[in-house]
């Protein structure tokens, strides 16, 4: 053979292994409204930056026989966006429908362990049928394998994952142990055990989109964090969700030219908070006005909307926001708004993104529902998550400050850096009504003489001075100050250090 025909073999099979399971299976996939791996990663990488690895890789499968393909069902490697190295893998649908083979598995294993050595994100790209069937417990072995490696890198590098088409069966939990899940709407899907089992053993009827589409993952369980619209918007978002991260657990997330004044006051933060305290007002618009350019990458929108979380940067530096929100239930802490809000809190923790609180609580939410839920359990873990937070932590109270939920927004007490109040903020162990309820049970007051205990107490404790009298709050400011004074906070701790005593690894109320 010359050397020519070698070169023509390389180019042969290179052209078959860029076309995956054929071009039959590849119009399938278009017409199901779906990109290819291969389209996803062009999308998602700078041009020309892909490396591909394992390109020729095949099954080792004797008991059937199946036909081989180049890449066996995922497309993996590492490339660049926005000039950062990020590991990929694309599962390739147009082979085995994606699922996971040991050669395909140990693709992912292999660019994953390359990831955790060299401190780079890794984004997985999911659209399989899960185990290869053919496969059996190697395939099993697979799986395991990958979340074994996914535990591991856990806080040691970000690992995001897109569901951009089926990820059903034990598949789902490689996802679900990365820091972020993102879904398309409609074409993909998640769940453990799919419409027809459902059937069979609960005689349940729902089909795969209500089980488990992008919507049901994104607003009712929690699962994911993002949503979009198709390929094209998710690998978008991807890419902005990655600018903010820093690539590993000793770097600090990438700072950006910022443009937007960092001494910039804004007027009309005056009038935000409303000076009836039972008027609710949109905690984002306070957000969005003090952000660099008002850009805020919110995280899980659609979920727990009592709480806001998201990311932003603050002169050119990213953050993290987690905000109470008095537009939805008051901005009360319940099950779902507590555990959303601690996840969010330990990403941040993990990968030395400081922590910003808009607090407006008025608490905890009262009920049985809560009660049973482990409304005790759950809500321990934002308190233990902001409590083990050695980021630094810029606290500013807009209005309600109640009860425990005062302790547990990133209070003073358990280590935040700065904490500063409007003068609007109420800070008490409860709201003026119940108090004077409880504290004059037994004095049978007029509804007249009930009134004006209200306001007593109002004046007495239901505003930040008391608080600032103690040092538990550092400075008592201006809403219209809030974007110069973070940006003050934030430069003032921005080399702090804080080490927790050594341990193997606290214990988290789960
Ligand atoms: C081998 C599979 C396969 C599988 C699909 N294919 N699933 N091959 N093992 N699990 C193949 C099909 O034979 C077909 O091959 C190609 O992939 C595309 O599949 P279609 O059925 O034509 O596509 P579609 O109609 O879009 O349906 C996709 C699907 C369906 C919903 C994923 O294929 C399906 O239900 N598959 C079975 C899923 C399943 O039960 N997986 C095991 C789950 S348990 P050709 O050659 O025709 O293109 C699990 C355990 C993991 O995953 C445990 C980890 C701990």
């Amino acid at each position: 053979m010359s050397i020519q025909d070698k070169f023509d073999k390389l180019e042969e099979r290179t052209k078959e292994a860029m076309l995956g399971g054929g071009e039959e299976r590849i119009e399938k996939q278009h017409k199901a409204g779906r990109l290819t791996a291969r389209e996803r990663i062009d999308l998602l990488l700078d041009k020309n930056t892909f490396v591909e690895v394992d390109r020729f890789m095949t099954h080792r499968n004797t008991n059937f026989k199946l036909d081989k393909f180049y890449g066996d069902g995922v497309v993996t490697g590492y490339g660049k966006i926005d000039g950062r190295l990020i590991y990929v893998f694309a599962q390739d649908f147009t082979v085995y429908g994606g699922t996971l083979s040991r050669a395909n598995a140990d693709k992912v294993v292999k660019i994953m362990e390359m990831a955790l050595k060299m401190g780079a994100p890794v984004i997985g790209l999911n659209d399989s049928g899960g185990a290869r069937i053919q496969e059996g417990v190697e395939s099993l072995a697979g799986y395991a394998d990958i979340f074994h490696l996914n535990v591991r890198a856990s806080g040691v590098i970000p690992q995001i994952s897109a569901i951009l088409g089926p990820c059903a069966g034990g598949a789902v939990y490689s996802p679900a142990l990365t820091d972020f899940i993102m879904m398309v709407q409609k074409s993909s899907y998640m769940f453990v055990t799919g419409p027809d089992v459902i059937k069979t053993v609960t005689h349940e009827e729902v089909t795969k989109e209500e089980l488990g589409g992008a919507m049901t993952h994104n607003s009712k369980s929690g699962v994911a964090h993002l949503m979009a619209e198709d390929d094209e918007k998710a690998m978008m978002m991807l890419s902005e969700l990655m600018s903010f991260l820093p690539s590993n657990n000793m770097e600090d997330p990438p700072m950006k030219p910022c443009t937007d004044d960092i001494l910039r006051e804004d007027n009309s933060l005056q009038e935000i908070v409303p000076d009836d305290p039972n008027k609710p007002y949109d905690i984002k618009d306070i957000i969005t006005k003090v952000v660099d350019e008002g850009n805020f990458f919110e995280i899980m929108p659609n979920y727990a909307q009592n709480i806001v979380v998201g990311f932003a940067r603050m002169a050119g530096r990213p953050v993290g926001i987690v905000a109470n929100q008095p537009a939805h239930l008051a901005g009360v802490l319940d099950i779902e708004s507590s555990m959303k809000g601690a996840r969010f809190v330990r990403f941040c923790d993990s990968f030395n993104i400081p922590l910003i609180t808009f607090e407006d609580v008025p608490g905890f939410l009262p009920g049985t529902d809560q009660e049973f839920g482990g409304i005790i359990k759950h809500g321990a873990k934002l308190l233990y998550a902001f409590s083990e937070a050695t980021v630094p932590k810029i606290t500013i109270i807009t209005r309600k400050a109640y009860g425990g939920a005062y302790d547990v927004m990133s209070s003073k007490h358990i280590g935040a850096d700065v904490n500063l109040a409007y003068p609007t903020a109420e800070i008490a162990v409860m709201g003026p009504e119940g108090a004077v309820n409880i504290i004059y049970r037994k004095d049978n007051l007029t509804e007249e003489q009930r009134l004006e205990k209200v306001e007593e107490y109002k004046e007495k404790f239901a505003s930040p001075y008391r608080a600032a009298e103690l040092g538990y709050i550092d400075e008592i400011i201006y809403p219209k100050q809030t974007r110069p004074k973070i940006i003050a906070a934030l430069e003032m701790t921005q080399n702090k250090t804080e080490a927790m005593p050594p341990k193997k690894h606290g214990n988290i109320p789960l």
